[in-house]
């Protein structure tokens, strides 16, 4: 509302309201960042703890919206039609650069529908199971799979989810296909897991760290090239017989393409400022993530990122031969 008066007020005083006045004001209303997977997930957490110091900065309430589904694309496609005034973001990850491959039709072009604003996190992956899964080990968990695969089911949150690219990449690896089971995020995903309604499933450590510390669930390995120091017990994937399968999930926050580069900068910057915050710091590397430094927090580093990132893992999944309409 406040920001419909103030575009008034202006179009008064100056019979046309010019976009860097604009953005020299704000935020004047609240913002949105939408999720584009379930609450209570991942990328879920890590947004609502940037989202609350950035709301401090800006001086502006952030509302965070989850819109699940479709592996993160019915967010990605809400956010990429939203007003380009500063007041819709979206905060994805690495799905933003697969999704491109995965999808043949996707309703917009990760490549060009959103203002970069700034690189977030980068996360590990952990192989968890549902703690009475039969498999104690990774090399168990890999013999298991295959003398069961019609009947081992895998948790996901939909084709261009994290969490799909990882199962992907291990069924790959494995060459053994096995039923996967989607959900609108990893969140209801754990959630199953832990009540035993699924096997097993790849996920960030913002959604496995407690779970695994409090021994709710069994940890096969880390896709990394090192142990990680919030698990120092747990294997990385290699040390389990895995080779070569060392990612991490970035997050990127975005604003809709056509925002005025002004507020794309001032959000930088409170992120940069989220990013710094002692809080966020510290909950981030209990969760086994460490921010993004201030330099990657911008909008070049970002459209870098996404771009490398769309050539890396274009022969990836073209090999896997995985793609949804
Ligand atoms: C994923 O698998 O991509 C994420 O974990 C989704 C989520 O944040 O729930």
């Amino acid at each position: 509302m406040k920001r419909v008066f103030a575009l008034l007020a202006g179009c008064a005083l100056v019979g046309v309201l010019s976009a860097p006045a604009a953005a020299q004001d704000y935020p004047t209303d609240p913002i949105t960042i939408i999720v584009p997977f379930s609450a209570g997930g991942p990328t879920d957490t890590v947004t609502r703890l940037v989202a609350e110091s950035m709301s401090k900065s800006l001086g502006e309430q952030i509302v965070v919206e989850n819109v699940g589904g479709a592996g993160g694309t019915l967010g990605a496609a809400r956010a990429a039609k939203a007003e380009p005034d500063g007041y819709t973001l979206l905060l994805h990850h690495i799905g933003m650069a697969t999704s491109a491959t995965l999808y043949r039709k996707l309703p917009y072009d990760p490549k060009t529908a959103f203002a970069p604003v700034g690189l977030v996190t980068e996360v590990p992956m952990v192989l968890v199971a549902r703690k009475d899964f039969p498999p104690n080990n990774l090399q168990e968990l890999i013999t298991y799979a295959k003398e069961n695969k019609d009947a081992v089911t895998y948790a996901n949150a939909g084709v261009g989810a994290a969490s799909h690219l990882c199962g992907m990449l291990f069924m790959q690896a494995i060459e053994t296909p096995l039923t996967t089971v989607p959900y609108k995020g990893t969140g209801p995903a754990m959630t199953d897991l832990l009540g035993g309604q699924v096997d097993f499933m790849c996920d960030q450590t913002t959604n496995t760290t407690g779970q695994i510390k409090a021994g709710e669930v069994k940890a096969y390995g880390v896709f990394a090239d090192q142990r990680l120091g919030n698990l120092p017990d747990l294997p990385t994937v290699k040390e389990g017989g895995l080779e070569g399968q060392s990612f991490a999930i970035w997050h990127g926050l975005y604003a809709p393409a056509g925002t005025p580069e002004a507020i794309v900068n001032k959000l930088s910057e409170a992120l940069k400022t989220a990013l710094a915050d002692q809080r966020v710091i510290d909950r981030f590397a209990e969760l086994g993530t460490t921010p993004v430094p201030a330099d990657r927090a911008t909008p070049a580093a970002l459209q870098d990122k996404l771009l490398s990132e769309i050539d890396r893992w274009k022969p990836v999944i073209e090999a896997a031969g995985e793609y949804a309409d």
